[in-house]
């Protein structure tokens, strides 16, 4: 039997909603299967726990993070009591930074049964490995002079190291799926950093001569992302490229609400985390409206990370066959609740 130990971090707003159901989720996967188990410990870092003790996690909050399996966190923020520079770099990105989550990684699909947001969508199945630890985000640069003389000097950082490893990650990737890497580049208009991405890219690319490869201008590919999604099967990406593309792959999927995400440590010294893309969506609060299939796709990609692929698939096919039969919430065309979404899936997988 294997257990996991799993800190769960519900967050604020919907965050509370959706991870206590994707918990009830896994537990009834691990009933229906034997062989895995899940123990939980919850966590109240938030927005509210700042206004009790003022920061958002406690001075040693990474130490008892480091002791469990995965993190499996919901959603950071609420405007209303602080600010969100505040809340998202005091515990998401501190997590993130902490514990060298170095990739970020979201699928998206097309689902039978939701109406895209794209008049003719066929039929599509990617996922971007975006670089998370430096490129365009990064704290290097400054300002000088004052008015009308202002200048602002943001600088990108890009290291042979920290694009290997995500190049790595697609190519492995795409050897389980259609053996495709499409490189996301702009080497036409960036001088220094991008011509150096396309170098590695093709020290890479011999390395898996089975991959078939292909380099996308950025501009090009966010446009090919809208009208032909079904061309792509991985595509690696740099931090802020990686971040417009998935909010692409978000949306053509019909919500935002659907959209898993993982924040992958790569060196075995610290966990990962697993939180969906959306956030925790104020106007949606205490609605029951929230959609939970962001945050159990979520769950699913944290299956697959532990090796329980098996697992993953039959639950994937359950969130696959609640959406064809239209068990929706409102933001994908139905009107089912939270907790109605959530049980249907448990029912399909106690049926397996
Ligand atoms: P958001 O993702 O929370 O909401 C955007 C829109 O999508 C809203 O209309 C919302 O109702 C809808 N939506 C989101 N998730 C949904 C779900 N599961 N089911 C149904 N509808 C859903 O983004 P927004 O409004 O920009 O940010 C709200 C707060 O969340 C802010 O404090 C922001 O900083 C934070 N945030 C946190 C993130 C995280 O924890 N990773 C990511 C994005 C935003
Ligand atoms: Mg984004």
């Amino acid at each position: 039997m294997n257990t996991y130990e799993i800190a769960s971090i519900p967050g604020d707003g919907i965050g509370k909603e959706v991870v206590p159901e994707a918990i009830r989720v896994l537990n009834a996967l691990a009933e229906a299967h034997g062989g895995i188990g899940f123990t939980f410990k919850e966590f109240p870092w938030s927005c509210e726990y700042y206004l009790e003790h003022g920061q958002m996690m406690p001075d040693d909050g990474l130490k008892t993070l480091r002791n469990f399996e995965s993190v499996f966190l919901g959603a950071v923020g609420n405007p209303n009591i602080v600010a969100d520079h505040i809340s998202l770099w005091g515990l998401l990105i501190n997590i993130r930074r902490g514990f060298e989550q170095v990739l970020n990684i979201r699928p998206a699909k097309k689902f039978n049964g939701i109406k895209s947001k794209l008049a003719d969508a066929e039929n599509f199945d990617l996922i971007v490995v975006r670089e998370n630890s430096e490129g365009e985000y990064s704290e290097v640069g400054g300002r000088i002079y004052n008015g009308p003389d202002q200048i602002a000097i943001q600088n990108a950082i890009f290291s042979r190291k920290g694009i290997e490893r995500a190049m790595k990650e697609a190519f492995k990737l795409a050897g389980a799926r259609r053996q495709l890497v499409t490189s996301a580049t702009k080497s036409n208009g960036i001088f220094h950093s991008m011509p150096f991405w396309d170098e590695v890219f093709r020290d890479m690319s011999a390395e898996y001569p089975d991959i078939q490869t292909e380099e996308q201008h950025i501009d090009a590919l966010a446009a090919f992302f809208v009208t032909n999604p079904q061309r792509f099967d991985v595509i690696v990406a740099s931090n802020l490229f990686g971040d417009i593309l998935t909010d692409i792959g978000a949306a053509i999927m019909g919500s935002v609400g659907i959209a898993p995400a993982a924040n992958i440590n790569m060196n075995g010294k610290y966990p990962s985390m697993f939180e969906p893309v959306h956030g925790s969506a104020p106007d949606i609060v205490g609605k029951e409206t929230a959609n939970p299939i962001g945050q159990i796709w979520t769950a699913k990609m944290m299956l697959d990370h532990f090796g329980e692929t098996e697992a993953a698939t039959v639950l994937m096919h359950a969130i696959e066959t609640v959406i064809e039969e239209g068990i929706v919430t409102p933001d994908i065309g139905g009107n089912s609740k939270t907790g109605e979404v959530t049980d249907h899936i448990i029912d399909k997988l106690q049926k397996v």
